[in-house]
């Protein structure tokens, strides 16, 4: 194991010594309880730990500054646009008015924020070209299962609900559009991308009968190509009875450029927290906002927030067809007020540049790092290019995930790794738009000298990272043997 160079802190219960105390507790002016009489066996300690108030705040500000974010540096995880989130979004989400209203409040005292709902569906329905937007949905894979669901229930209202039991699904397609899918009871079928990175139409067209539900298309893909197909592919699903999806994860290469409605797409759903600047999360709070055609409109989640003819927004709960609710109440409020700040804040002339930066700065990097990490296709990419480690696992025995774990020595988060899984050892590297030149030619810089040292001296690689607290995790263990409680630890 590689010596590493930062030592790993203590957990907080390491500091703790017996009597130490941190908080001036007030005097107790209540009666005193007995508690070994009233819990008896039950009583336990909350094993808290002891520890003054400065040796706290010190512990997790410390704590603090080992975490890593957008904030602190560049953060290229390809298919998740983490911009910089500017922080005029965090003061208005803060404004009192909108902090502690109250879902339950009456409609009519909350006009304000209802109008806010209202103006953001109103500017996404512009941006994208869909006849309704509806901000229900609290992530982009729940955004996805609420379009399957439309879909679905479009079929049925024409008695074809039985019949259409398939959804195809490119090969390249984020894991999320198959298990959305078979959470709304359909089979899946895949459909092959051709060598030029593109939905293969012939095998497409094998896959079409009156048993397609619908297709899951992501444009731009996930190999960062925009489908010059999109029309001809709508068409061919269409033809068949079939409605297209669209995975607008990928949005932040279009915004202002190109609109999905006007491709022939029947419903997309949007990440507001990759596109429209509000925060990740840790796995949320997000917002996967949904667009849809007329056609799907007597399906929409309930209530409805629409502009009346008197130009007053209301809730519209009188929706005899609808899918219901897909979340409690009407999404993440909080989040909209963000995205609205941010539409707000660019304004409608100034749109267009967060495509353009994002599709330039991805081609920047393309282009500076094609003679050391090709890319999968040879042709421009859109806001995040797809690159393959391949050459570095043939020849030096390194794969992609030890240049990302390289990277973090270097200072920097990795790209994703292995996603789409249809290009061997891949890099997704994911720029976005808020980067400057400086930023991205460091970034090249260094994985540039982490491929000279895959040639020169491979272990440096494998061994990587040795500059953080903790050391090359073991990924799968991670992930299926999650153990985050130190008591836990300290007793296995
Ligand atoms: C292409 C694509 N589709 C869908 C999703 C799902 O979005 P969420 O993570 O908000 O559920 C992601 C997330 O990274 C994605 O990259």
């Amino acid at each position: 194991m590689p010596s590493r160079t930062v030592p790993a802190p203590q957990s907080i219960f390491e500091k703790s010594r017996p009597g130490r105390i941190g908080a001036n507790i007030p005097h107790c002016d209540t009666p005193e309880v007995d508690l070994e009489a009233v819990l008896g066996s039950r009583r336990k300690s909350l094993r808290l730990p002891e520890i003054g108030e400065l040796d706290a705040i010190r512990h997790f500000t410390n704590l603090s500054q080992i975490n890593y974010g957008i904030e602190t540096g560049f953060y290229p995880l390809g298919s998740c646009t983490m911009k910089y989130n500017p922080k005029i979004n965090e003061k208005t989400a803060g404004l009192t008015g909108f902090a502690y209203s109250h879902p339950l409040q009456p409609a009519a005292t909350v006009a304000g924020n209802l109008e806010i709902l209202c103006r953001v569906q109103e500017i996404l329905e512009a941006i994208t070209g869909f006849d309704h937007i509806c901000l229900q949905p609290v992530a982009g894979a729940h955004g996805e299962m609420t379009c399957l669901m439309l879909i679905k229930a479009y079929h049925e209202s024409r008695g074809e609900g039985d019949q259409r039991r398939f959804i195809l699904v490119p090969d390249s397609a984020h894991g999320t559009n198959p298990a959305s899918a078979a959470r709304c009871g359909y089979d899946v079928k895949h459909v092959p991308t051709d060598a030029d990175g593109n939905t293969d139409l012939t095998a497409l067209e094998e896959l079409l009968d009156n048993t397609v539900a619908g297709i899951m298309l992501t444009n731009p893909s996930t190999l960062g190509l925009f489908e010059p197909n999109i029309e001809k592919i709508c068409r061919m699903i269409h033809d068949v009875g079939g409605l297209v999806f669209c995975d607008g994860a990928n949005m932040n290469a279009m915004v202002g450029t190109t609109r999905p409605g006007d491709h022939g797409f029947d419903c997309m759903h949007l990440n507001l927290h990759k596109t429209f600047s509000t925060p990740h999360g840790g796995g949320g709070p997000g917002c996967g906002a949904i667009g849809l055609m007329g056609h799907l409109e007597p399906f929409l989640p309930k209530p409805v927030v629409r502009r009346g003819t008197d130009g007053q927004v209301k809730l519209d709960e009188d929706r005899p067809q609808s899918i219901g609710r897909v979340s409690s109440f009407y999404g993440q409020f909080l989040m909209e007020v963000r995205a609205y700040t941010y539409l707000m804040a660019y304004g409608k002339e100034r749109m267009a540049n967060i495509s353009r930066f994002s599709v330039l700065n991805a081609n920047y990097v393309r282009a500076r790092l094609k003679d050391v990490l090709p890319p999968a296709h040879d042709r421009p990419c859109m806001h995040e290019c797809i690159l393959t480690a391949e050459k570095y696992k043939r020849e030096y025995g390194v794969r992609a995930l030890d240049i990302s774990k390289r990277l973090i020595d270097y200072g920097f988060h990795p790209p994703t790794n292995y996603f789409p899984l249809i290009v061997p050892e891949c890099l997704m590297i994911e720029p976005t738009e808020t980067e400057s030149k400086e930023t991205l030619d460091a970034f090249c810089d260094a994985m540039i000298a982490i491929c000279h040292e895959a040639e020169t001296n491979p272990d440096v690689l494998h061994d990587a990272p040795t500059s953080q607290v903790v050391g090359r995790l073991d990924e799968t263990k991670a992930v299926k043997d999650l153990d985050v409680n130190w008591f836990g630890q300290a007793a296995s």
